[in-house]
Order: C-alpha cells, then sequence, then structure tokens
C-alpha cells in the first residue's frame, strides 16, 4: 500500500523543493501517494495541487489531518508556525520532516523535543545541507583526513534585508556541527554593517568547537554576491566546498602540498531540489516511514544547540556558551 503523504504549506519551498521532490520520488521510486496539500491561503494550496497532482487541497491543518488520512507530513510553513504545525502532526501520530527552525526560541525548541519524547514522536528536522551531495562528500574526505582543526563558513546573500537573518543563518551553524560531528563550546559574535547606507547587519564569529577545532564564520546578507563556502583545515589539508546557491554546481576541491584536487560530486540531476539535497532528505525520510524505523537525524532534540546559536544571533548577542 502506497504511503499517504501530505505536505503542509504552500509558500516558496512548498513550490521550489518539497513540491518538485515529492513528485519525483513519486516517479523514480514509488509507494507514495500525494493525498494533500494544505495552507491558509486556499488559493495557494490549490495552486500547488494542480501542479504536483496531489490528491485533495485544504486551508486549514486541522481539516487535512480530519479528512486526509495521512501517513507522514511534510511541514513547510512561515517560520513561526513550524513548531505549532509539527505539534498538530505528532497529535496525529504521524511521521513528520520539519523545515528549520523547528522552532524561534530554545524554551519552545526544548518543549518540543520533550513532547516528541512523550509521545514517542518521529520528527526528523530538515536541515537539507546535511543532505546536499557536495556537503555529504566532504563529510567523507574530512573523516578521512583527520579531524577538523579549523572551520571555516562564509555566508553571504544579496538584497536580504530580511528583519532577522538568523533563522537562514541556522544553516550554517547547523552545518558546521554536521561537519564536525561536535557541539559547540564558545563563540564570540561581533556585528557589523552591509548593503546600502549599511541598512542591514553582518554577523562575525570566532569561537571554538568541543574537541578544540576553531570556528569561524562571516555572515553578510547585503553582500554583492550569493556565496556559501566551507573551508575545512584538517591532517595539513585543505578542503573546500562552495554551494552553488542555485547559480551553478557545487564545487568541491582538497588542496594539498600547494595541489588542488577537484573532486566530483554526483546528483540525479541539475534541479535545484536535486542539487541542494532537498530531494534526498525527502527520499531518506520517506524511505525511513516505509520501512517503519526510525528517522533520519536530526531529531529536535538534537537541533536544539543549533537553535540556541540561531537565537544568540537573533537576540544580537556577543557570548555564546554552551551550558
Ligand atoms: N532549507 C532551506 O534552504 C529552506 C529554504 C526556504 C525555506 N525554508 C523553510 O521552509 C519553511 C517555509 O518557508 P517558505 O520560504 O516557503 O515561506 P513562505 O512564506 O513562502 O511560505 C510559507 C507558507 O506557509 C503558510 N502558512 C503559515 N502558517 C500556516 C499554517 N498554520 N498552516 C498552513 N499553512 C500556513 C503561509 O500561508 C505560506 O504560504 C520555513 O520554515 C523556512 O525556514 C527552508
Amino acid at each position: 500500500m502506497a504511503i499517504r503523504v501530505g505536505l503542509f504549506g504552500a509558500g516558496w519551498a512548498a513550490a521550489a523543493v518539497h513540491g518538485p521532490s515529492l513528485r519525483d520520488f513519486k516517479r523514480r521510486r514509488g509507494g507514495i501517494s500525494l493525498a494533500g496539500i494544505c495552507d491558509i491561503d486556499g488559493a495557494k494550496a490549490e495552486r500547488l495541487r494542480r501542479e504536483f497532482g496531489f490528491q485533495k487541497s485544504y486551508a486549514s491543518v486541522d481539516a487535512m489531518l480530519r479528512d486526509a488520512d495521512l501517513d507522514a507530513a511534510i511541514v513547510a510553513v512561515s517560520v513561526s508556525q513550524n513548531a505549532p504545525v509539527a505539534r498538530a502532526c505528532l497529535g496525529a501520530r504521524l511521521p513528520v520532516l520539519l523545515e528549520k527552525p523547528p522552532a524561534l526560541s530554545v524554551r519552545a525548541v526544548r518543549s518540543l523535543a520533550e513532547s516528541v519524547r512523550k509521545a514517542r514522536g518521529k520528527v526528523m528536522v530538515a536541515f537539507n545541507r546535511r543532505w546536499t551531495p557536495s556537503l555529504v562528500r566532504l563529510k567523507e574526505l574530512l573523516d578521512g583526513a583527520g579531524p577538523a582543526d579549523s572551520i571555516r563558513c562564509d555566508m553571504r546573500r544579496v538584497k536580504r534585508n530580511d528583519p532577522d537573518f538568523s533563522t537562514t543563518a541556522i544553516h550554517g551553524i547547523d552545518t558546521v556541527r554536521f561537519l564536525t560531528d561536535r557541539d559547540y563550546e564558545q563563540l564570540t559574535i561581533c556585528y557589523g554593517r552591509c548593503g546600502p547606507k549599511g541598512k542591514s547587519a553582518s554577523t562575525h564569529i570566532v569561537g571554538t568547537m568541543t574537541g578544540g577545532a576553531v570556528v569561524r564564520f562571516d555572515i553578510t546578507p547585503m553582500a554583492g554576491m550569493e556565496m556559501e563556502q566551507y573551508t575545512i583545515h584538517a591532517g595539513g589539508r585543505t578542503l573546500v566546498a562552495d554551494l552553488g546557491v542555485g547559480r551553478h554546481m557545487d564545487e568541491l576541491s582538497v588542496i594539498a602540498g600547494g595541489k588542488r584536487r577537484d573532486v566530483k560530486v554526483k546528483t540525479p540531476s541539475t534541479a535545484r531540489h536535486d542539487m541542494t539535497g532537498f530531494y534526498q532528505e525527502v527520499a531518506a525520510f520517506l524511505e525511513a516511514v516505509k520501512r517503519g524505523g526510525r528517522l533520519p537525524g536530526p531529531t529536535v532534540a538534537e537541533s536544539v544547540q543549533s537553535v540556541a546559536v540561531m537565537v544568540a544571533l537573533g537576540k544580537g548577542r556577543t557570548r555564546y556558551r554552551t551550558a
């Protein structure tokens, strides 16, 4: 029997990455039916229902949970609604793939983690960098090169004057934890200006991971170029992953003794959802649901520190130290 999947949210992420991932999973691997899509803006839900072939569209979470007879939920709603919609799905005993950030405060993410534990629920947090082929390969190369001595994340975006960029910066924050298999020990955070007339804030961080690797971030939401790059020094080698962020193929290289070797990375296609890990993330979630086993990580509990550092940035704090 095909598992019945519901997509909560019909905004950018649903249209650009989750809808295409679900449609392609159904074609490539099968075993699912696209049972329903819901959005509080019913017209958006109906538009994406037609585009991706969902059976029904709904204008409320409760209506879809009551009517669609779901076996699995993907939650990609406005950031403030992720946690409440995930709770509703948890109440309906559905396994959930929950977009980042799983909650907007440390208290809320801890409380959600506790609810998952009490309900013996299954919630996988969607940090797509953990599934991005170039970063998965980077992690394999790092595992072979020895522990990271230092790691640097550069995030640059164009014209992103979001009131709070920390909910996007959480990608870099979580990716460094993923790549090093370590948590943050302590961070010193400094804020600068960027954009026309300095109207947005840049964020600059230096600190250490447990285990001693030094970490550094430069995050510039209003830069002249898009870039997301991870540079790791380990065992005398330099490993660099440059994510294409929608403009070009990711580039991955290993530099040793002054010689650079480019590493090829395989992706199912050059479509955005295939290159950026969304397809692989959705596929890993759905295969786990089909098997009835544990979901891949990270769990909500494992995401608490990423949210804590995101909150420190959002509040303009200058220090973060693990509790
Ligand atoms: N992993 C990534 O790279 C990535 C990229 C973009 C967005 N996201 C995440 O995906 C989620 C959605 O982002 P987006 O860019 O699509 O935002 P968006 O604003 O384009 O869409 C969100 C949609 O959710 C709907 N919504 C809000 N509350 C709802 C509720 N209670 N029930 C049903 N629908 C509701 C809104 O009407 C809207 O259509 C966010 O959590 C965001 O952080 C992740």
